[in-house]
């Protein structure tokens, strides 16, 4: 039987990630982890309590439940809608620029990813989290793309944000996260660049998942 690996897909903001990685676990039978809804609900909770959670993150319990589309659970409290709002998505970038956040959040994703058989995405993933990742993508598209599959989501929720704001929102976010101190958003030098601008998702899934089974009969 092929050896479990782990697989790290960082990139931009709406380069198709999350929805790319969640497939590739699906299909290896492996546990998907968005670290991004972990540095959101850790957002949403500084937003309610304000800032001295930051000082006190050992409290703060981030959990997922699988199946059901996977819920997101802050302190056993279902958050999966409340942290993809406007004023979570304005705040996040500042809120994980924070030292402790990343510590805190880091050291939790690391023993998910220790039995190995993980596909994690976020900014930092092949880069700090799991920088022994058997295989590392570095998943990116034009701004102009993403900001169009964006804006097809957020009219799904019921948003009236048009593409110029998101546009500028999506920009600003990847600036903030390229930029700051602690682990920013960079293609580690042994990632795999997948451009997904001009690709589907089946495309971009099973492009992930080819080099993914030649790095399983290598373990
Ligand atoms: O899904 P989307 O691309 O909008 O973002 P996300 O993956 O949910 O991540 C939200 C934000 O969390 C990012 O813009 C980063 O500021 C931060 N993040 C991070 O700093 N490190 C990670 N490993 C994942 C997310
Ligand atoms: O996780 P990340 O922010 O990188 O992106 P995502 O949330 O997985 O993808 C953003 C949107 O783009 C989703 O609605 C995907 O269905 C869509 N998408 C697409 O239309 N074509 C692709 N090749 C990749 C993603």
């Amino acid at each position: 039987m092929d050896k479990k690996i782990n697989i790290a897909i960082d990139g931009p903001a709406a380069a198709g990630k999350s929805t790319i990685s969640r497939r590739v676990a699906e299909k290896l039978g492996y546990i998907y982890i968005d670290t991004g809804a972990m540095y959101r609900a850790v957002t949403l909770l500084y937003i309610e309590k304000g800032k001295d959670i930051i000082d006190s993150l050992e409290d703060v319990e981030i959990t997922f439940k699988r199946g059901d589309g996977n819920r997101v659970l802050l302190n056993q409290r279902d958050v999966t809608e409340e942290i993809r709002s406007e004023a979570v998505t304005s705040k996040v970038s500042e809120i994980s620029s924070f030292e402790s956040v990343r510590n805190y959040l880091v050291s939790m994703q690391q023993k998910l990813g220790q039995e190995r058989g993980v596909v994690m995405d976020g900014r930092d993933i092949g880069t700090t989290v799991l920088p022994e990742a058997e295989l590392k993508i570095f998943m990116q598209a034009s701004p102009r793309v993403r900001a169009a599959r964006r804006l097809i989501e957020e009219k799904d929720r019921g948003s009236d944000i048009d593409i110029e704001q998101l546009t500028a929102q999506i920009i600003k976010r990847d600036e903030l996260d390229m930029n700051r101190e602690i682990s920013p958003l960079v293609k580690a030098e042994d990632a795999v660049l997948l451009d997904t601008t001009e690709m589907t998702i089946d495309e971009a899934e099973n492009f992930i998942l080819e080099i993914a089974q030649n790095k399983m009969g290598e373990v």
